[in-house]
């Protein structure tokens, strides 16, 4: 789908930050919008204020996909764009606690999969349908501090990869939202460490949903709202050790910024 209007789309965590501006750019543009959160006033607030329906609850567990499924379902027909965008960040080093590392991979993996699941088979039938994942420049780097969350979100792209490996010829499109820093309630400022590493590099929400439309009318897997992201990752690529040690310079930073 290079256009929204006139689709039926659902967005997870769309009760603040990128999934509001998401729901609030999509109903802009003519859509459909069903917003889910699981904090239900704030996915209310976000629908009355763009006029879209909200249907709250839990966009991770296996029974909550269903019934947010079934319930977009009702509301819009056939849902048309599935936006897997709900996610958390808990969580240091291996030390972190099982119960929070398995909140990062319900939430921030199994999600996706549980959607792919009731979405693939109407889908397939139809040879027409988009989801897109908002992952994180984390999957494709690293985020200094938060293990959970770089695994994670490493998985998850690695799922949306395999999702539109195994079925773009199909009519699945599959796209992954991957930015660097977004001034939302994941990263609201209070965190120092969050702060030296992504610096002036934080942009609005918004300008994620400008991504995303301009990113479903070229069609790419790849939907960078922070251009630079993508020399990162192929330097990545290019030379691991290289690339290993600049991310230790910064954790090194954050550490102690008197070690440059
Ligand atoms: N903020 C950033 O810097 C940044 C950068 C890259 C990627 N992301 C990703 O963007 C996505 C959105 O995060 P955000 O930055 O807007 O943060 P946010 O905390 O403002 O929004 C996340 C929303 O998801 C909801 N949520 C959490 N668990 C849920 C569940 N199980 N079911 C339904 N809703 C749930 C929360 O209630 C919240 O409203 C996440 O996947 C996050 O990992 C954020």
């Amino acid at each position: 789908m290079r256009s929204v209007a006139g689709a039926g789309v659902v967005v997870t965590g769309g009760g603040s930050g990128i999934g509001a501006a998401l729901a609030r750019r999509f109903a802009a543009e003519g859509a459909r919008v069903v917003v889910n959160d699981i904090d239900a006033d704030a996915a209310a607030a976000v629908a009355a204020s763009c006029g879209v329906v909200p249907v709250p609850g839990d966009a991770a567990s296996e029974e909550g996909v269903a019934a947010l499924i079934g319930a977009a379902r009702a509301e819009l027909g056939e849902i048309d764009l599935y936006c897997a965008n709900a996610g958390i960040v808990r969580g240091g080093g291996p030390e972190t606690a099982d119960p929070d590392w398995d909140a990062s991979w319900q939430v921030n993996v199994m999600a996706h999969v549980r959607a792919a699941r009731l979405l693939l088979g109407p889908w397939l039938e139809r040879g027409d349908g988009h989801l897109i994942c908002t992952v994180s420049a984390a999957g494709l780097l690293t985020m200094p501090g938060t293990a959970p969350y770089s695994v994670t979100k490493h998985a998850a792209l690695a799922f949306a990869e395999w999702l539109a490996v195994t079925h773009a010829h199909r009519g699945l499109t599959v796209q992954a939202i991957c930015p660097l820093g977004v001034r939302t309630g994941m990263l609201d400022g209070s965190d120092p460490a969050a702060e030296a590493i992504l610096g002036d590099s934080v942009i609005q929400p918004e300008a994620v949903a400008d991504a995303v439309i301009k990113g479903m009318a070229d069609g790419r897997f790849m939907i960078l709202p922070h251009p630079e992201v993508a020399a990162m990752y192929a330097g990545r690529a290019a030379d691991p050790d290289q690339w290993l040690a600049g991310m230790n310079k910064i954790q090194r930073y954050v550490e102690d910024p008197q070690s440059e």
